[in-house]
């Protein structure tokens, strides 16, 4: 059938079924690939568009509705080089992290401002609640909106040549994510593309066999159905050199419902037809461990044979006497916690491709960790690392998530086989199911303080139930003893970990690693020792707060950037205001809560080095070379206004080229908060170095000025022209470079994890103010504030963005994500925050700088999350006198522990 219909003002003709997705249709048929899939199921909105000026999801518009009518996408928002003022002034407020979401709030927002040229802000809520956001928390947003709705708005300004560090400089790759021209891991696959498509397991523990495969592949038309005998070099892949423990397609067994076993290649609509149970597989079904304490025991089987007792990992952090220190403590409370699987639902499912070329593999992909996985692609294929290349597309979101192999082994494998291209996309429900979560814990906490109100030992134990593959669970297991006291003095400490495998999917890595769900512990405990101790909470936290020079549970003695006390003093007149607030009598209560964090910078006392580099062309063209992955944080913005303002050059007149592996050196991973600090440090020595190199060549002093527009170095008032045209030019172009390398300094924690974890901490105090219905067990987040020591904010915008969107996790993780294999593989069934969940967020930025930093800057990606959910506890808590063992605190929980509390009242 022949649909007609106006599209972005043009009369477009489309030869497709009626019943194609508006969704496919356009980014199939006509490659308008702003319009974004997240879920295919009209749960996420990333894919709405406007029909006849209403906005509609296009996964859930046939095309044959759209016959004569008009649609409008992202494309057809900016006409002729001019944009519309919404994405303006989405640039302007920093409204677009990953940019994933950012064509289908647009669209939205445009419709709304048709309708309502001065919308409050319940209609731009209403407007946008049908869109959801994993990274912003929604502030920015709905401020842009406002900001578009008030009329013509101006491009932000430029910050001044010197003044780059510190600016609200828009993302620099901004103009890409409002256009809709940002392409991510799904948008550019290569015409021609075999499709893959991974057939899992439908159990969580069974043996399998498998039939004729090939035959089977020949009745339904594929190209070839790939097992795990296909693969050519280690069928195993894992984060740590020694533990590559998770099959790319199961061998004989699976260990989780969700694991690969098979991978379908053929054309698209050749694998999208045959069903999960169509391919010959044969099961043999075991009896499932589903929990760390039935996989501990000692009659049970082991998940895997070099692991005794279902142990992955341990960790460990102890110092002074722990019994003896309770025995002899004024007040002692204690408690049991329990949280559960949170997934990372970024908005973006795992998405790429691969190309065979001659005797090298290149894998376009959505990820994290380019280098990572270059190492993985290596191993898995048999190849020398030289013959992979990694090209990083644009990242929808990650959030740990995206920092472990999902397609990037599978269609390497395919197209090294096939010599063809091929590509592969998950589905909503097969992301939710295969990859990794938030490691589920059991806590087991005693704190004491003294009478006067000084801490005086904890005692920590946490188990962590860390699915079938190890993923980051070593990582959990070695970072939350360091943390688990909280960011507080605390002379005698006991803190234990352990990491155990159960038939689930893996729990990897995911904003925090095990800290957010240890600080819900330690924090509701302070409260309950600050009560015992006759403080409150604020003073309590106040007198025990880690300061410069302090001790911290791994024996390190901290430097000069430690700004809890900073943090705490911010909150206090809002705290004081806002518990005159609360209210403990009637069905609607109000409650205030508070909690701290504190949170080490890159890897747990190992090397986690960043090389950058900073070229210099004969026309004088600078590029950073950055293998640092932006994943909507902002680090293509942030390290380029490092570099501008280490070389002092105009922020605009740096170009990037970031994360392709051929191109740029290691930068590590996007992970641990780590890429302003380690990647920020390197970039403003590649930056330094540069310049050095260029005044060494102008036999000029380190106070010459560089001219870049002429290419000249001036010194007290000697002008000196630099002839680049006699260098030869790398391959890049490039004839001068400057390089950096920064590796944080720590030391190796020995058998009672003592020593350097980290080479700086961020700090922060957040407070929560609530209202819960009494007899609904609801909780409504009616205010936060967050400070937060971000040891120098680069960039202010950026840096609150990030707060924003961690609080917004926070908020998800405290009152309504929970997910359980098979329940809730989608984005209906598992909630994450909408516009309409989130309060209004005040962020006070704290600025206490790290000596080692780059211009004093730390970081800020996972502590915006961290004290959040315990901020909302303690406020539900306050508010209600219930006590909360267990998060999510869902209605039907919080209504038992009323009810629990009033009875023993
Ligand atoms: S892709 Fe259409 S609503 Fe999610
Ligand atoms: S910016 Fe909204 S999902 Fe990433």
């Amino acid at each position: 059938m022949t649909v007609h219909f106006t599209l972005n003002g043009e009369p477009t003709r489309i030869d497709a079924p009626p019943a194609t997705r508006l969704a496919d249709a356009l980014r199939d048929r006509l490659r308008l690939t702003g319009t974004k899939i997240g879920c295919n199921a009209g749960d996420c909105g990333a894919c709405t568009v406007l029909l006849d000026g209403k906005q509609v999801a296009a996964c859930l518009t046939p095309l044959g509705q759209v016959e004569g009518r008009a649609v409008i996408t992202v494309e057809g928002l900016s006409r002729e080089g001019w944009l519309h003022r919404l994405q303006l002034a989405f640039q302007n407020h920093g409204a677009a992290q990953c940019g994933i979401c950012t064509p289908g709030m647009l669209m939205a927002a445009v419709d709304l401002l048709a309708r309502d040229a001065n919308p409050s802000r319940d209609a731009i809520e209403a407007a946008i609640g049908g869109v959801l956001c994993r990274c912003t928390g929604y502030q920015k947003i709905v401020e842009a909106i406002a900001a578009a709705a008030g009329g013509h708005v101006e491009p932000a300004p430029r910050p001044e040549v010197g003044a780059a560090v510190g600016a609200r400089a828009p993302k620099v790759d901004g103009l890409a994510k409002v256009t809709g021209r940002e392409a991510f891991g799904a948008d550019r696959v290569p015409d021609g593309a075999l499709w893959l498509r991974v057939v899992r397991s439908p159990h969580a523990s069974a043996a399998f066999e498998l039939g004729d495969v090939q035959a089977f592949a020949r009745r339904a038309g594929l190209v070839r159905v790939l097992t795990w005998r296909d693969i050519p070099g280690r069928n195993g892949f894992g984060i740590y050199p020694d533990i590559k423990d998770q099959p790319v397609l199961a061998e004989n067994r699976v260990r989780y419902r969700g694991e690969a076993v098979l991978a379908l290649v053929g054309e698209r609509a050749a694998v999208e037809a045959i069903g999960d149970a169509d391919p010959p597989i044969s099961w043999i079904l075991d009896d499932p461990l589903l929990d760390p304490k039935a996989a501990e025991r000692e009659d049970a089987p082991l998940l895997h044979s070099d692991r005794p007792g279902n142990v992955l990992a341990r960790g460990r952090a102890a110092r002074g006497d722990v019994e003896k220190a309770l025995a002899t403590s004024a007040h002692v409370v204690e408690g049991r916690f329990t949280t559960r699987f949170v997934e990372h639902a970024y908005i973006e499912p795992e998405a790429g491709w691969a190309v065979r070329k001659g005797g090298r593999i290149e894998v376009t992909v959505t990820t994290q960790t380019p280098y990572m996985d270059k190492e993985e692609v290596a191993g898995v294929l048999g190849l020398p690392l030289e013959a992979v290349r990694i090209i990083p597309t644009a990242c929808g979101g990650g959030f740990g998530g995206k920092l472990d192999q999902s397609v990037q082994p599978l269609v390497a494998v395919a197209a090294w086989l096939l010599d063809r291209p091929v590509a592969c996309v998950y589905t909503r429900p097969e992301s939710i199911a295969a990859t990794t979560k938030r490691h589920p814990s059991e806590i087991a906490l005693r704190l004491g303080c003294d009478a006067e109100g000084n801490l005086t030992a904890c005692d920590f134990s946490g188990v962590f139930n860390t699915g079938a593959y190890a993923s980051w669970g070593p990582t959990v297991a070695g970072r939350v003893p360091v943390h688990a006291t909280g960011p507080y003095r605390v002379p005698h400490l006991r803190n234990l970990s352990r990491a155990i495998f159960t038939n689930l999917a893996p729990a990897g890595a995911f904003r925090g690693f095990g800290v957010p769900q240890s600080a819900i512990a330690n924090e509701a405990l302070m409260d309950e020792l600050a009560a015992k101790a006759g403080l409150d909470p604020l003073e309590f936290r106040l007198k025990n707060a880690l300061r410069p020079g302090d001790v911290t549970a791994t024996g390190q003695v901290l430097g000069a950037s430690v700004g809890l006390v900073a943090c705490l003093r911010a909150l206090e007149p809002h705290w004081k205001k806002a518990k005159a607030a609360t209210s403990r009598v009637g069905r609607k209560r109000r409650g205030v809560g508070l909690a701290c964090m504190w949170y080490g910078i890159g890897n747990t006392a190992l090397s986690n080095p960043s090389t950058m580099r900073v070229g210099l062309s004969p026309a004088g063209r600078l590029t950073l070379y950055s293998g640092a992955v932006d994943i909507g944080q902002g680090s293509n913005t942030i390290l380029r206004q490092i570099a501008a303002d280490a070389l002092g050059v105009a922020l605009d007149r740096i170009e990037l080229v970031a994360g392709d592996t051929d191109l740029t050196e290691d930068a590590g991973k996007t992970s641990a908060s780590r890429q302003t600090f380690v990647s920020g440090k390197a970039t403003q020595l590649a930056g330094e170095n540069l310049r050095a190199n260029i005044l060494r060549l102008a036999n000029a002093g380190p106070d010459a000025v560089i001219d870049w527009t002429r290419l000249e170095v001036e010194e007290k008032g000697r002008r000196a022209k630099l002839d680049l045209w006699r260098f030869a030019p790398d391959a890049q172009g490039d004839v001068l470079s400057g390089v950096g390398r920064f590796d944080p300094p720590t030391t190796p924690l020995d058998a009672d994890g003592q020593g350097t974890a980290y080479a700086t901490y961020a700090f922060a105090a957040q407070m929560a103010e609530v209202e819960v219905d009494m007899d609904l067990g609801t909780t409504k987040v009616l205010r936060i504030v967050a400070a937060h020591d971000v040891g120098r904010a680069v960039n202010p915008t950026q840096v609150e963005g990030q707060i924003q969107g961690g609080i917004a996790q926070g908020l998800g993780l405290a009152l309504m994500e929970e997910w359980w294999p098979g329940k809730a593989d989608n984005l209906h069934d598992y909630l994450i925050p909408t516009v309409g969940d989130m309060p209004a967020i005040e962020t006070i930025l704290i600025e206490s700088p790290e000596p080692l930093g780059p211009y004093g800057a730390k970081g800020v990606g996972e502590p915006g999350l961290v004290p959040t959910a315990p901020a909302i506890l303690a406020a539900i808590r306050e508010a209600t006198g219930a006590r909360i063992r267990e998060v999510p605190m869902l209605p039907h929980r919080l209504r038992a522990a009323i009810l629990e509390a009033e009875g023993s009242s």
